[in-house]
């Protein structure tokens, strides 16, 4: 057995198993499928937008807690933000242990992939590029909600798609994000057998229909909400800074 191998299934340097692996392993599944959940919240909230401002704007009031704090606090988001990231590195610390190490490792597993010609293997191989490029990209996302979370709402999150520059991140992140989601959620139902029954092979390929289902709809929900961002945003570019005001308060002051 390689060195590497070894380290891989535990074994200790006394030859003995050891159990942190298969602990890690449950850190792993259970941050990745809370995380692969929250998404869905989160773009089912993201998308608020495309049924209207003032929709988006109580929305984003509603999270604020504004039904028990008066006006909102958006500390009550940037603590919520600070959480999500935190399971955010503990899971992509558990992920990144399986990532090979050198190129060599890489060429060892490329030329595996390439023998097997296993779909399951090559959504692994999906799975781990999309989980490093949501690294770096979920993480400028997620600090910027943390230390900015007061200038979200239909104006200020339209400003920072468009006229902060960052709809060429949120494309590539929402593309990342939603394959290595439900892959890994895919993976997660395999690797536990959760829905196994009475023929596994014929419920993997019901589950590999059901990801792609829900890969295809959240991709185009993002697609669609992002659209309407960009579009606000063009519209709103020479008053950059200015806050919504939803129309209940507007037509109060007229
Ligand atoms: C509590 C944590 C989070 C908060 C408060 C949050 C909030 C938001 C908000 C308000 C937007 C709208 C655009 C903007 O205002 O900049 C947005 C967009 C987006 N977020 Fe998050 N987010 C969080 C976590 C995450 C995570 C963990 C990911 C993935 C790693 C993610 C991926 C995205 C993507 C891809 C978009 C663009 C959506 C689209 O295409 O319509 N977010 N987020």
């Amino acid at each position: 057995m390689s060195e590497l191998t070894e380290g891989y299934l535990g074994i200790t340097s006394s030859g003995r198993k050891s159990k942190v692996p298969a602990k890690l392993d449950y850190v792993q599944s259970i941050t990745g499928g809370f995380l692969a959940l929250f998404m869905w919240g989160h773009m089912l909230l993201v998308s608020s937008i495309l049924v209207s401002n003032d929709f988006m704007y109580s929305v984003t009031k509603t999270l604020e807690g504004n039904f028990i704090i008066n006006g909102g606090s958006p500390l009550l988001v940037s603590t919520f933000a600070f959480i999500i990231f935190s399971i955010f590195i503990v899971h992509a610390a558990m992920g990144l242990r399986k990532m090979p190490a050198n190129f060599k490792q890489y060429q060892v597993l490329r030329a595996h992939a390439k023998s097997l010609r296993h779909d399951d293997t090559n959504l692994w191989l999906i799975q781990a590029f999309t989980g490093f490029v949501m690294l770096f990209l979920g993480s400028v996302h997620l600090y910027i909600m943390m230390t900015n979370s007061s200038d979200i709402g239909p104006y200020s999150s339209a400003d920072r798609v468009w006229s902060e520059w960052m709809w060429p991140l949120y494309i590539l992140l929402l593309l990342a994000v939603e394959f290595h989601g439900t892959i890994g959620l895919y993976r997660l139902s395999v690797k536990w057998g959760w829905f196994d029954g009475k023929n596994p092979r014929s419920t993997r390929i019901r589950l590999k229909r059901l990801k792609w289902i829900l890969t295809v709809f959240f991709l185009s929900l993002g697609i669609a909400s992002l659209a309407a961002y960009i579009k606000i945003g063009i519209e709103h570019a020479d008053k950059v800074g200015e806050k919504y005001i939803p129309t209940s308060l507007t037509k109060g002051i007229l």
